[in-house]
């Protein structure tokens, strides 16, 4: 953005301009409509501070705004979309095998399979080659911020099938110990997000969707402090499969329907 702001070109100046002077009007709204003292714009502007250094700030813009920054594609037919979460990043290698985890996962890990089809809406018809664009938490709830673990790139064949290996994520708990987690729990709120995967479809190199499913098990599905992200057809169930060696082991599925006409994201 700073390089931009310098060399922006008209349009991303009155872009901003746009954006900016509207969300200034709206807080200014709420300043006047609730009589918020300097006082507390003072202990507010000392929150975003720690909330900066923290290296917080783009989850409190995803889980208050996201929702409603994808609110039109949410009318589109299809696998529903859902936020991208503050944690996606570009590049991920492409998974052969599938598989997503670049170190052999913990002691408390469950290793899952995780299948599926990738079928155009109406026809039905297997969508084949579609890129999945995957990332997830481990069985911590961390996600690699540094790396490619539990990311990773997935092609479907030609019946629409793909075929991941990974491990089931676990609740979402890493605001625990930072001011997102003061705010939350200042407010009376949960301050897990319900565990789940996250993923991106690119079709003939053109994103299509971009959404997250749940684990349908997990106890934080109500409670989700990224309000309207849960809905039931985003819950995927578990089914444990027997291994010899005993460890055990998941599997899940997770079928996707894609309007390949629709406008991309
Ligand atoms: C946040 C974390 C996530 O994993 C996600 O998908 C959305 C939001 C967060 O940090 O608030
Ligand atoms: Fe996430």
């Amino acid at each position: 953005m700073g390089s931009r702001m310098r060399d922006g070109n008209e349009r991303d100046i009155r872009r901003l301009k746009e954006i900016y002077s509207r969300v200034v009007d709206a807080l200014a709204d709420v300043v006047r409509d609730l009589a918020v003292s300097e006082d507390e714009l003072h202990i507010a502007g000392r929150f975003f501070n720690r909330l900066g250094s923290a290296g917080a700030f783009p989850s409190l813009l995803d889980l208050s705004l996201a929702m409603a920054s994808i609110e039109g594609r949410l009318m589109h037919s299809g696998t529903r979309p859902n936020l991208e979460g503050p944690y996606y990043v570009t590049g991920a290698p492409e998974r052969p095998d599938g598989v997503l985890f670049e170190r052999s996962p913990g002691p408390t890990a469950e290793v899952c399979v995780l299948t599926g089809r990738v079928t155009e809406v109406g026809t039905g018809g297997p969508i084949q080659n579609a890129e999945l664009d995957i990332w997830q938490a481990d069985e911590t709830g961390a996600y690699d911020y540094d790396g490619f673990n539990l990311r990773g790139i997935v092609r479907t064949g030609p019946d629409g099938r793909y075929r991941v290996v990974t491990v089931i994520p676990a609740d979402y708990p890493q605001h625990q110990t930072d001011p997102i987690g003061e705010l939350l729990g200042a407010m009376g709120a949960e301050v897990f997000r319900p565990a789940h995967i996250h993923l991106k479809v690119r079709v003939a190199g053109r994103e299509v969707l971009t959404t997250q499913f749940f684990m349908a098990d997990s106890p934080h599905l109500a409670t989700d402090y990224v309000v309207g992200a849960v809905v039931p057809e985003l819950l995927v169930e578990r089914k444990s499969i027997e291994r010899s060696d005993g460890r055990p082991m998941a599997a899940m599925s997770f079928d996707i329907e894609l309007s390949l006409h629709d406008a991309a994201s």
